[in-house]
């Protein structure tokens, strides 16, 4: 094994044009490794801290760094992130920050499979890939959204086509790219005008009811063009809608709790859907509770702001029933090591996990190879946009062994 023999941070732009932090690492062997951490906008409330990006390298180069220089093995990621946490000391890493961790974390990993010569999904514990290799993670393409996402748009704040009859990924992230284009087309020829939101959907000026009926349509138009099954998800993203009082503040609508639980009952048997996430408040283990009895057998119901990637939140769904899906983002809890844990965790309870990209995105293809390496049935990269793409071109990557 290698050590870590320098590490340094730098601020970047993300796709939002924020600033975030990028790692660099170099192992005593010259492995490098270079990763960034993205940022949300529609957080939840028990994610570890980002800071500001200056506030967090400067933490880092105080805290973590001298700890890892010379010190810690690259390719035991488990000392890393344990010595990464230890140099914070906080549970929610507000000291040095999750942004600063979390690309640190990972650009070690990157230079760990960099120094043997191995691609970083077989570094994660992957078994390798090739061309002929049969499973493989299903990309979740967000094709319309709003929320906190786009203003002027739909209330929920992503329509997610799912190519889950899709032969290969490339199929598969062709299809999604597919209906973008075809809801596009749609909203044309509705006269909807319809920019495009954070991750790359189309942000149309009109109401859920007609989002739903355009995204169906083209789903539809897509898998027979295609051949293969299609279906559609959601990620409700419910805690940016519900206000103190626990009702659901739609444009033209409220919801109790109890309606909120029917109504996306009522979505998942009208569009089968075959995902939907937060589509309950983050508070509301008991919610997600009634919804997975009534409709769980059919459709994944994902913990995003519900559990945050975070063991602790994860064993409470567990015990509680509370979805059978949890969505994974490394930069929700801080490391690969808690990632990985989570995952583990939610495998090991017969929970769906989905790996997933943030709002805020940059070039990095890290969650691709933690997709692959975890055997996960499902990824959240995006449909269209460069910050999307590079996930799902390196997906394509992977399965063409060409990493
Ligand atoms: P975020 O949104 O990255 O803005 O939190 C993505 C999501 O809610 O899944
Ligand atoms: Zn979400």
């Amino acid at each position: 094994m290698s050590r870590a023999h320098s590490v340094e941070l730098r601020r970047i732009l993300d796709s939002r044009g924020n600033a975030t932090v990028e790692a660099d690492v170099l192992t005593e062997d010259g492995g490098f490794g270079r990763a960034a951490a993205p940022a949300g906008a529609s957080t939840g409330a028990y994610e570890a801290v980002e800071l500001p990006p200056g506030e967090a390298i400067a933490a880092a180069r105080r805290l973590a760094v001298p700890r890892l220089e010379g010190t810690v093995h690259a390719g035991d990621q488990r000392a890393v992130d344990a010595t990464l946490r230890g140099a914070d000391g906080t549970d929610d890493l507000s000291e040095i920050g999750a942004n600063a961790v979390v690309a640190i974390s990972m650009a070690v990993a990157k230079a760990a499979a960099d120094t043997i010569g191995v691609p970083l999904y077989q570094h994660l514990g992957g078994a390798l890939r090739g061309p002929s290799s049969d499973s493989f993670p299903v990309p979740l393409g967000n094709v319309v959204g709003g929320g906190e996402h786009a203003r002027d748009a739909t209330d929920i704040q992503e329509f997610l086509a799912v190519p889950v009859g899709a032969p290969n990924v490339v199929e598969a992230a062709f299809a999604n790219a597919r209906v973008h284009g075809r809801v596009g087309d749609l909203f044309d020829d509705h006269g909807i005008t319809a920019g495009k939101g954070d991750e790359g959907a189309w942000a149309p000026q009109t109401d859920d009811a007609t989002a739903f009926e355009i995204v169906d349509e083209a789903i539809e138009t897509v898998a027979d063009d295609l051949g293969f099954e299609i279906r559609m998800g959601l990620d409700v993203a419910a805690t940016e809608l519900v206000d103190d009082d626990g009702v659901y503040r739609y444009t033209d609508v409220e919801r109790t709790p109890d309606e909120q639980v029917d109504y996306v009952a009522s979505l998942v048997d009208e569009y089968d859907l075959a995902y939907v996430e937060d589509p309950l408040d983050e508070e509301a283990f008991g919610d997600f509770a009634a919804l997975t009895d009534r409709v769980g057998s059919r459709t994944e119901i994902c913990g995003d702001d519900l559990f945050v990637t975070n063991v602790e939140r994860l064993q409470r769904g567990i015990d509680d029933g509370a979805g059978n899906s949890i969505l994974i983002k490394p930069n929700q809890i801080g490391t690969l090591t808690d990632a990985v844990d989570a995952i583990n965790l939610a495998v090991a309870n017969g929970f769906t996990p989905v790996i997933s990209h943030r709002s805020g995105e940059t070039e990095d293809t890290t969650i691709a190879h933690l997709a692959v390496a975890t055997d996960a049935p499902f990824v959240k990269t995006g449909a269209v946009g460069g910050e999307r793409t590079a996930k799902l071109n390196e997906l394509i990557r992977i399965a063409d062994d060409a990493v």
